[in-house]
């Protein structure tokens, strides 16, 4: 369990120094048999999907400055019980390789998610450290949404949802393989804005598309056959092996994962208009870790509106037309009004409503029933001063409420999931706050 749980976070690339900690604590450290049981797993677990070499570089390091230290001051002639031989084969082997290669600028690498929801959802993500993008690397608060929406599935079956700056696609892939078959989402649209965090994401998208359909997670399936353990090359090697299950090449706009449709889309909210959110009409809208500086809170806050805007016009019009009184209303514009007020109204008491829900479930319904738009986001409280400016700027925006939900989203997480060891990045799920937003009174 111990080197399971080690091995899982390496497939994240924890930070080294906390891996470290726990490899310390093995029982059997730093025997020769532990670092060959290391070395034999880690390999085992990323041959298909490699880590950076930089890291495992600064992780194998790490742990041959910790066995020499160990054994600094003993005397290793005078104590029967101290192992000469203070290195493992492998690992020094693998220092050796690492040592000499090289470590060009196109460290790609992979990270494995093992859904906390369903561990038989392992989602395999190419992260790209060295373009300094933030769009392509893993971030908290898109995992907790991700999980958070696993856990009220019925919300989102058939459903048509909408991301905006989904990154490497975390949260579109949980929605779209880690949702019980029966409550499968209909669409999901991933959305970016920088050409390589799109490119990435794409692959992404065709990558888990490959895996699911290597069988790695089917509906109703019995827990996955890892890639990895499918293969038999019993060579240490962390550094030569490089992913075949998705070319380079891989490029299409949309990948069906079981019954969802995931489709990946550029789009820059400083750009985006009414048009594009109409020509989506999802029902549902989300973002995540979406508020790290004041310039582009202040376009997401109008994306968000835009979206609201437009998903509401969509509504209304859908509304008239099933009562049938769209003609009445498009010939009389005074009672046109009347109905655009009545529906701030019926917003307004919205918000009374989800302040008493108990959970977020709840008020997932209470906008679905009454067919009014909201959007959800989750953000990370990284810099405090970042945050309230995205605070302030939805207050100072005509028309939006914002509800904060995050002790209603929390209460479908597991208790104290801040501890949960499965992903070492969920450790800061305390600090995930969810808001979400509709539109009152103005549409
Ligand atoms: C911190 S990342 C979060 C990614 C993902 N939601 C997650 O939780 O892992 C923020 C994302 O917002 C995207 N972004 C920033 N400004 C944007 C804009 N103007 N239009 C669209 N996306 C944008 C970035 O490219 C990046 O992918």
């Amino acid at each position: 369990m111990e080197y399971e749980r080690i091995i899982r976070w390496c497939e994240q690339m924890a930070p080294v120094a906390i891996i470290m900690k726990q490899i310390e604590q093995l029982p059997a450290w730093p025997s020769i048999s532990a670092q060959d049981e290391i070395c034999r797993r880690l390999h085992k677990a990323t041959v298909a999907y490699p880590l950076s070499k930089r890291w495992t570089k600064s992780l194998l390091k790490l742990m041959e400055q910790k066995i020499t230290q160990t054994m600094e001051g003993k005397d290793i002639f005078a104590d029967d019980n101290i192992q000469v031989d203070l290195f493992s084969d492998d690992l020094i082997e693998q220092i050796v390789r690492l040592h000499s290669c090289q470590l060009d600028e196109d460290d790609t690498s992979f990270v494995t998610y093992h859904s906390m929801y369903d561990s038989s959802v392992n989602i395999r993500m190419r992260v790209l450290r060295l373009h300094n993008q933030v769009g392509c690397a893993i971030w908290e608060a898109g995992i907790m949404l991700g999980e958070l929406f696993c856990r009220i599935p019925s919300a989102f079956r058939g459903k048509k949802v909408l991301e905006l700056g989904s990154g490497v696609g975390i949260t579109g892939l949980l929605l779209g393989r880690a949702l019980p078959a029966a409550d499968r989402c209909g669409t999901v649209i991933v959305t970016d804005f920088h050409d390589v965090v799109v490119d990435n994401m794409r692959y992404n998208l065709d990558l888990n598309r490959s895996a699911g359909q290597a069988g790695e997670r089917t509906a109703g399936a019995s827990a996955p056959q890892k890639q990895s353990e499918v293969n038999n090359n019993e060579s240490t090697d962390f550094i030569s092996s490089a992913s075949s299950s998705c070319s380079s090449s891989c490029s299409s706009d949309s990948s069906s994962i079981g019954e969802t449709l995931l489709i990946c889309d550029q789009v820059d909210w400083s750009t985006v208009n009414g048009a594009y959110f109409e020509k989506y009409d999802a029902d549902i809208c989300f973002a995540a870790d979406c508020t790290y500086s004041e310039d582009i809170n202040v376009h997401l806050v109008a994306a968000f509106k835009m979206f609201l805007s437009a998903r509401g016009a969509l509504q209304r019009k859908k509304q008239k037309n099933d009562s049938g009184v769209e003609s009445v209303l498009t010939a009389c514009d005074a009672a046109g009004a009347i109905a655009e007020s009545a529906a701030g109204v019926a917003t307004a008491a919205v918000v009374t409503l989800v302040h008493t829900c108990q959970d977020l479930k709840q008020v997932f319904d209470v906008f679905a029933t009454r067919s009014i738009p909201f959007v959800l986001i989750a953000c990370t409280r990284r810099n405090p001063a970042t945050l309230q400016h995205f605070l302030d700027t939805v207050a100072a925006t005509e028309g939006l409420r914002l509800m904060d939900v995050t002790a209603l989203g929390r209460r479908h997480l597991p208790a104290g999931t801040g501890g949960d060891e499965t992903f070492y990045y969920f450790q800061n799920a305390d600090a995930i706050q969810l808001y979400c937003i509709c539109l009152v009174g103005e549409t």
